[in-house]
């Protein structure tokens, strides 16, 4: 099975895509103050579960935990400013999808994802409040078509991202529309939500 921990991001970039991908860098003092402006954005507060509170959530969120990639989005030449090339403008994040939710989908009916020889993973993605717009639409189809091919060569298992958006989230199902998932209908993301989340599947 593709370990996550051991990919090579730098492996997911297409020279027609309008930003890059590389691993995070807290250690960096400019990288950690823009991942506390976007852990901060009131858009990411709102919409975003499980936001760093403190320095240590920050070392953390980068590390490479098994079944966990986590990337920096960072300016590309000819895209952004000359001073933004290299710079964080936003992250994605890859996790394994949790098994309860996987049954929760099939009984309403909405996927048959739990099933032997899928990998279920979800992801989740954020923009730093002053990047240029279409860069984490971009990011986002670079490490799925890269997340693909890792996974074609191994040919363990079939690989299938889910995502979900609040309801109110326009822009993030705008994201997730223009990096080819399907909308499947809506669920509950946890039990204890009052609310449905839109539910999405990115498949090949
Ligand atoms: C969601 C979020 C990442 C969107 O960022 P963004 O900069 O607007 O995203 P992008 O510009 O890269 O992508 C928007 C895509 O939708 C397309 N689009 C379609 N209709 C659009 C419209 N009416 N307005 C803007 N974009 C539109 C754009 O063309 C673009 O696709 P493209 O790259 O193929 O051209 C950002 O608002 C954010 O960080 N929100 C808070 C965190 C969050 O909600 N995360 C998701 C939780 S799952």
């Amino acid at each position: 099975m593709v370990d996550l921990r051991k990919v090579d991001p730098s492996k997911a970039n297409l020279d027609h895509e309008k930003s890059r991908l590389r691993h995070l860098n807290p250690k960096d003092p400019e990288e950690k103050k823009r991942l506390w402006k976007i852990e901060t954005d009131p858009r990411v507060v709102k919409f975003v579960e499980n936001i760093c509170q403190t320095d240590d959530d920050l070392a953390d969120f980068a590390t490479l935990e098994k079944d966990y990639l986590v990337l920096a989005i960072e300016g590309k030449a000819g895209h952004v400013d000359e001073a933004e090339v290299g710079k964080l403008q936003g992250w994605v994040v890859v996790c394994p999808e949790e098994k309860k939710r996987l049954a929760r989908l099939q009984k309403r009916g909405l996927a048959d994802l739990a099933k032997q020889g899928l990998r279920v993973l979800e992801i989740g993605f954020a923009r730093h409040p002053k990047a240029k717009s279409g860069q984490m639409a971009s990011a986002l189809r670079q490490v799925l078509a890269f997340l693909q091919t890792e996974h074609t060569k191994d040919g363990e298992v079939q690989l299938v991202i889910t995502a979900y958006t609040d309801e109110a989230n326009e822009a993030s199902t705008r994201v997730l529309l223009a990096s080819g998932f399907l909308q499947m209908g809506k669920v509950k993301y946890h039990v204890r939500n009052a609310g449905h989340d839109n539910f999405f599947i990115w498949q090949k």
